[in-house]
């Protein structure tokens, strides 16, 4: 392959699974990075030997030295601590902002032409300590978080109306966090409006169900989810590597976009080999619109705290 992608943390649950995507897409080679170096080359090493099953030519490694990562062109950050059953994402910041400081370093260093794809929370403060740390473009700092919640949303619609969830298309934004703004207006099913087909009362069920879709899982599993997130950071990837120029909800550096500035908040935006092309700005309802600056208002919060 002459692609590489870089997963930090990647003996960890989320990274693991970033990790196995993008060698059974056959997208890149694939370096794990980890605190935990043993762990990291037995993942690598494990999910090297599917690769003759699967007839991908992805070639892993593993381990703690970041020397391994230089002349990535994706650096998928998935390093932090995951969430217990009643904590918040946003009770992580403390300490996964001291993760980031720790990474930052690094990145700049062994990587620094590449993309980051930040994937720990909470997601939007910790894509902005990011974005602040390396001082990379804002092209080239992309928050994993609405790929993974429209891909829930989906999920529910399906069940829902029980249709393919290769019918549904849903739409999310703002921050990663309980106030983000599920948008049934512009999620739709085999191209008609969610709005024209379920009740209210069933949209904002599944709307509700959406947001505390994290929450959801660590109550059931006893930590946070990673199958979602990490397919979700992968289909970021695939976006990035293969050009597509396909338009995916993700956390970026607003600067004046929706009336808000200089924060990571989620809205569409266009990704291809140069990383976010284009930041897609839809027409809100003047509803959607006050969910929306309420939700960058939660995530303003996070990032005074931190001072990002
Ligand atoms: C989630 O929503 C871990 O934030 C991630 O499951």
């Amino acid at each position: 392959m002459n692609r590489k992608v870089t997963v930090v943390g990647g003996a960890g649950n989320v990274g693991m699974t970033v990790a196995r995507a993008i060698a059974e897409k056959e997208l890149a080679d694939v370096v794990i990075i980890d605190i935990a170096e043993q762990k990291a080359a037995g993942v690598a090493l494990d999910i090297y030997e599917t690769c003759p099953i699967i007839g991908s030519d992805s070639r892993l490694i593993g381990g703690a030295d970041w020397s391994a990562a230089a002349g990535s062109d994706i650096v998928v950050i998935t390093s932090g601590k995951p969430r217990k059953p009643g904590m918040s994402r946003d009770d992580l910041v403390r300490d996964n902002f001291e993760i980031m400081k720790s990474i930052a370093p690094n990145l700049v260093q062994h990587c620094p032409n590449a993309i980051v794809v930040p994937v720990a929370n909470p997601l939007d403060a910790m894509s902005q300590a990011l974005f602040r740390l390396t001082k990379f473009p804002r092209e080239r700092v992309i928050g994993m978080a609405g790929v993974l919640d429209s891909a829930r949303m989906s999920t529910f619609v399906a069940m829902e109306l029980k249709v393919s969830v290769e019918n549904v298309h849903s739409f999310v934004l703002g921050g990663h966090g309980d106030t983000m703004v599920p948008l049934p207006r512009y999620s739709t099913v085999a191209g008609v409006p969610l709005t024209e087909l379920l009740p209210k009362d069933r949209i904002d069920a599944i709307c509700k169900r959406t947001a505390d879709g994290g929450a959801e899982i660590t109550k059931l599993v006893g930590t946070s989810a990673w199958y979602a997130p990490g397919q979700a950071a992968a289909e970021m990837c695939d976006a990035i590597l293969k050009d597509k120029k396909k338009i995916l909800p993700c956390s970026v550096f607003l600067q004046g976009e929706y009336g808000i500035r200089d924060l990571f908040v989620g809205v569409p935006v266009k990704l291809g080999a140069k990383g976010v092309e284009q930041i897609i700005e839809i027409k809100l309802t003047a509803e959607e619109d006050a969910a929306l600056k309420k939700s960058a208002g939660a995530v303003k919060e996070l990032v005074d705290v931190i001072g990002m």
